[in-house]
């Protein structure tokens, strides 16, 4: 029996080993972290992260092929293949500060690979990387005396948050790129076991590091793209989703990652795009690395003009009003908030000296961790109703699809008047909202106000 680990319990790992478990029973899997919280949440009823889908299949393999580990060194010695998925954060301080990403993890996970293994290994790599890490990966695990040998073989994750179960079932590809054919089929034997060869492609392992990033970066492109015209919209009275829906229905365009919003979140986008802007600075190529940070600033910039719009509606002044915000999560079905656009927007009005209520229904823990240092008036709701009681206006912030069916005439009751509704997701239908007696601010369009 092949045994499979991964280093690394978070985002990824944690779905993507649960999903290999439950469809190759001939495999044993484990997963290890150095968070020993974490393990013991995996071991739990209640698991560290919300995914859609995902609980049934822990419940269903743990225990049988599926085992959540602290002891790292132990399942280092038994793994014949070892995807590593710890975090990548960028980098916070020192050289490539807030741009290239910070390897510190990954290194000390390759160096205690090598300092437990006492066999061969294939190692894949399954976090998001820069271009030739495995590079640095394979010097750090070569720079043994033992004569051990380890095949690098990158396989970047495509799956989106919250909808993690279904992408790792049906993805559209699996790519995995290596120097050794034979580490790359033993890689593609594993999915093999439920996704159709054809889906499954092989490349250099260059062309694997750099389409993860590419990928990534050509789908937050396109979001900017729209948002850059939503504000050309507002200016002129076209309709940013009229014109999505219209231009989408070209083959060639497509309609998907086309709804413009607040802005893009979550711990790729930005991370990614930010490594590749890096890369060109390094290869001196700077107009390329220019092209693609100016994504990143128009993420940005539509977060900015959001508030600005808020400030600008409600007479200039957010002091001392209550604002509901409604989702905190970068995207719904989700409890995660890294890269959210929340936090930036409710820290603009905390400086602005707004009261807010925050209601999430999977994000409040991690809102109360993303603000915890932020001075002001907040108070966090597990009710929606309690968060608009009082308050000057409402703020969609995540498109969670429930949010539709709230009763928007309580909601109107209950709030301060005039009452204002921005929604930065372009979920409600302002029309209705409009006739409830809200002013209706919606992304890309003209607003609906009373007066
Ligand atoms: C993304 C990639 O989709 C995935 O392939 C990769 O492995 C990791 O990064 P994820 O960050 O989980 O996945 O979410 P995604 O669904 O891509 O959404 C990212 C952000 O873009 C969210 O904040 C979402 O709200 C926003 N978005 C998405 C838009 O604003 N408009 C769109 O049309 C689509
Ligand atoms: P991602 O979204 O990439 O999965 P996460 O932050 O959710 O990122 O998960 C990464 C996990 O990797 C965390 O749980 C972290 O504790 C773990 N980790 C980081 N460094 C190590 C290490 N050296 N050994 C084992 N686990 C690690």
């Amino acid at each position: 029996m092949k045994r499979i680990l991964c280093i690394g319990a978070g985002y990824v790992g944690g779905p993507t080993m649960a999903v290999i478990a439950d469809q190759c029973p001939d495999l044993t899997v484990t997963v290890v972290d150095i968070n020993a919280q974490r393990i013991a949440a995996w071991n739990s009823d209640k698991l560290p992260i919300y995914e859609p889908g995902l609980e049934a299949v822990v419940r269903r393999c743990r225990g049988r092929n599926l085992f959540y580990s602290t002891d790292i060194p132990g399942a280092i010695k038994a793994a014949d293949i070892i995807f590593v998925s710890v975090n990548t954060p960028t980098k916070t301080f020192g050289a490539g500060a807030g741009k290239a990403a910070d390897l510190q993890y990954l290194e000390k996970t390759a160096r205690s690979i090598l300092e437990h293994a006492d066999s061969d290994k294939i190692v894949v790599e399954k976090s998001t990387l820069p271009v030739r890490t495995a590079q640095a990966l394979s010097r750090v695990l070569h720079s043994n005396t033992r004569g051990l040998k380890f095949r690098i073989v990158s396989n970047p994750e495509f799956l989106a948050e919250g909808t993690a179960i279904e992408d790792l079932l049906h993805p559209d590809r699996v790519l995995i790129g290596g120097m050794e054919e034979s580490a790359i089929e033993e890689v593609a034997q594993i999915y093999a076991h439920w996704v159709p060869r054809e889906r499954i492609i092989t490349t250099n392992l260059w062309s694997s590091e750099l389409t993860k990033l590419v990928s990534n970066a050509l789908l937050a492109q396109r979001i900017s793209s729209v948002n850059s015209i939503s504000a050309l919209c507002e200016k002129t009275g076209a309709n940013i989703d009229e014109v999505t829906r219209a231009a989408g229905r070209d083959s060639r365009i497509g309609p998907k990652f086309l709804k413009a919003g607040i802005g893009f979140g979550g711990s790729c986008f930005k991370k990614d795009i930010l490594n590749l802007v890096y890369l060109c600075e390094h290869y001196g190529l700077p107009e390329v690395a220019a092209y693609w940070e100016q994504v990143v600033r128009m993420n940005d910039f539509q977060a900015r003009r959001f508030v600005g719009t808020m400030l600008s509606a409600m007479f200039n002044t957010v002091a001392d009003k209550k604002i509901a915000i409604l989702g905190f999560a970068f995207k719904a079905d989700t409890g995660d908030t890294r890269e959210s656009p929340a936090i930036a927007v409710c820290r603009q009005l905390l400086e602005e000296r707004a009261r807010i209520r925050i209601h999430d229904p999977q994000a409040l823990d991690n809102a109360r961790i993303d603000l915890k240092d932020a001075a002001g008036d907040i108070t966090y709701c597990e009710d929606p109703y309690e968060a608009v009681a009082g308050a000057h206006a409402l703020v969609i912030m995540t498109d969670w699809k429930n949010f539709r069916d709230l009763d928007y005439e309580r909601i109107f009751e209950r709030m301060e008047k005039p009452a204002f509704l921005f929604d930065g997701r372009n979920l409600l239908d302002p029309e209705k909202l409009f006739r409830i007696g809200f002013h209706v601010y919606p992304i890309g369009q003209k607003p609906l106000t009373h007066f």
